[in-house]
């Protein structure tokens, strides 16, 4: 019986079994796919936790998860497009640590040649994310953004994103990540209080806008600083966004295969560089929230479903 991971009542990352499961079939306008790697996102710790069981309860028990990649083993009747064997990615609300996923058609994209198994696995949330909040303030060039958080699983690809767009980018993180972000082109600002006078300092022409993927006060930094709420967008930050009336745009805003694999293609030719900073076997999966629950890393933390050697990620 293939494995999946499952929690049967809230709490910590001890509260995380590696279960057998039934074998799940395509059916009718369905396709199987054959897990290889699956993401890792904060969101799933409030999930697990039970933060958010009042907006999303769990029901037990309940898988995790959201964004995967793998190859496609069963194709269910009705379904055009895509055929056993091919390289896919996706999304699949609190199901995609597993071996096998069921998804639509709807929530699959291709995966191109040269986009390896972690970074494909990253696109369809944290990478859609990015998206969203990019084209919620729509940088135009010559302009300056800030992003928060900007060596974080969401931020790293924003900002590249952002400068994409023709954008000069500033990205604020722990001393530890300077190099990482200059690595990209960002310009790191020291997160944490005086961050509105590093950042005046850092862009004496003004910062045009800004992109939080942290909360914890960001988007007044952004308002202080006269950024209009036209152009900061936020995804960690409700308060803020009742308050100034700045955007939220989010994965939800970018839940389509579309944009998935237009994030693909930029990562496949190497404009785009989704940043593995740990992958962890499916049996570490307690471990890796553990790590996750630190907030600090550079880039994306992903489990591997199916072993792959780091030479081997792009099979
Ligand atoms: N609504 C949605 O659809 C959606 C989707 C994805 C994510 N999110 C949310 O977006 C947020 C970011 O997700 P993520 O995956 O990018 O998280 P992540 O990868 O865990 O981000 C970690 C980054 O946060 C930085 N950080 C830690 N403490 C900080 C502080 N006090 N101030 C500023 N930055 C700090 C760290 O910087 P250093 O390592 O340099 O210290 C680290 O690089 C989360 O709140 C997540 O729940 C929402």
């Amino acid at each position: 019986m293939p494995k999946a991971v499952r929690f049967t009542r809230y709490g910590g990352p001890e509260v995380l079994e590696i279960t057998e499961v039934p074998q799940p079939r395509a059916g009718p306008g369905r396709v199987l796919v054959e897990v290889v790697a699956a993401a890792l996102n904060p969101g799933e710790i409030g999930i697990r936790e039970g933060v958010f069981a009042a907006v999303w309860p769990a029901r037990f028990p309940e898988g995790q998860g959201n964004d995967f990649a793998g190859h496609v083993a069963e194709v269910g009747d009705g379904v055009e497009g895509f055929s056993v064997g091919d390289r896919v990615l996706g999304f699949a609300p609190r199901a995609a640590q597993a071996e096998f996923v069921v998804a639509g058609p709807g929530a699959l994209a291709p995966m191109p040649a040269g986009l390896g198994w972690a970074e494909a696995a990253s696109i369809a949330g944290a990478g859609a994310t990015a998206w969203a909040g990019v084209e919620a303030v729509a940088p135009r060039p010559g302009e300056t953004v800030v992003v928060s958080a900007a060596a974080g699983g969401v931020g790293v690809l924003a900002a590249q994103l952002a400068k994409l767009r023709g954008a000069t980018v500033i990205g604020t993180a722990s001393e530890g990540n300077f190099g990482f972000l200059r690595g990209f082109g960002i310009h790191p600002v020291a997160y944490g209080p005086g961050l509105a006078e590093r950042l005046r300092i850092a862009a004496p022409d003004g910062v045009d806008a800004f992109l939080d993927t942290f909360g914890n006060g960001n988007v007044d930094v952004a308002i202080e600083l006269g950024v209009s709420p036209a152009r900061i967008n936020t995804i960690a930050d409700g308060r803020a966004v009742h308050r100034y009336g700045v955007h939220s745009d989010a994965q939800e805003q970018a839940d389509e295969p579309a944009i998935w694999a237009q994030l693909a293609e930029y990562a496949g030719k190497g404009e785009l560089t989704i940043p593995i900073a740990r992958t962890y076997p499916l049996d570490d999966v307690r471990d890796a929230y553990r790590d996750l629950a630190t907030r600090h890393v550079s880039g994306k933390r992903v489990l591997a479903v199916k072993p792959f050697a780091s030479e081997g990620n792009r099979r």
